[in-house]
């Protein structure tokens, strides 16, 4: 049976955007694996023959981890500053109890929803919730790294890690925080590809290509 509605073609996401969330995409699976395996590291024997597994294992997740705080930098600056306005326009649907209940009411299929920018208000929160654990993540990883490696750029962090540590507490805290947030991404990844994927069903939109081609589509006459 064909179903022929006109669609309307939309450039939303610009190239370096979408370049943007794919690194993110990559070192958060690469930290996540790497940072579970430095906790417990169980394929080299204890005792056993020294063969830098965990060394490598560090440099990997290490690398990973300043690609995410470039990404994280490069990311706030466009958020507020990029030409396009379409992030920034979906704060406004935040502040209203409005488009929330209207947001809400049609995840649950009643009604439809009609955004400002391009994040519905609970979208909108969940990305802005986990920027704020990516940049305790990005802090605890780098007063982390700071104690571990004391030369280079470890070592230029150190005072800064130093002031920062009695806010966290202790040391060890740091790290018990830094494991515990990482279950964070681990729920975050699943719900996020579930959402991503029912969105596209639900509102007829082209949700997951998107952030891969730039262009999304929207049914122009809503049946
Ligand atoms: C999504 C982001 C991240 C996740 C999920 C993550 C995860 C983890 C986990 C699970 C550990 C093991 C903690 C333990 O010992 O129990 C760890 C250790 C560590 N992480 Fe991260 N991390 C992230 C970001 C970063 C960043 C941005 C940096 C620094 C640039 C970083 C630097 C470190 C360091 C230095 C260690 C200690 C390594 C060692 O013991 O030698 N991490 N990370």
């Amino acid at each position: 049976m064909s179903n022929k509605v006109p669609h309307s073609r939309d450039y939303i996401f610009t190239p370096v955007i979408r370049i943007c969330h794919w690194l993110r995409a990559l070192s958060i699976v690469l930290l996540v694996i790497s940072g579970f395996y430095i906790s417990w590291p169980f394929l080299v024997q204890y005792g056993g023959p020294d063969n830098l597994m965990q060394g490598w294992v560090r440099f990997g997740h290490l690398v990973a981890g300043f690609l995410l705080v470039a990404i994280t930098i490069i990311r706030a600056y466009l958020y507020f500053f990029s030409k396009s306005d379409i992030e920034r326009r979906s704060f406004r649907d935040v502040i209203s109890p409005k488009k929330w209940i209207e947001n809400l009411l049609a995840y649950g299929y009643m009604g439809n929803m009609h955004k400002s920018g391009v994040y519905g208000p609970l979208q909108y929160m969940t990305y802005f919730a986990l920027t704020l654990v990516i940049v305790v993540m990005c802090v605890t990883g780098l007063i982390l790294h700071a104690h571990v490696y004391h030369e280079g750029l470890g070592g230029a962090f150190m005072p800064i890690a130093e002031a920062l540590i009695p806010m966290f507490g202790t040391l060890a805290f740091v790290r018990e925080l830094h494991h515990f947030l990482t279950w964070v991404f681990v729920i975050f990844m699943v719900i996020h590809v579930y959402m991503a994927v029912f969105s596209g069903i639900r509102f007829k939109h082209n949700s997951v290509d998107s952030i891969v081609s730039g262009y999304d589509y929207h049914p122009m006459k809503h049946k």
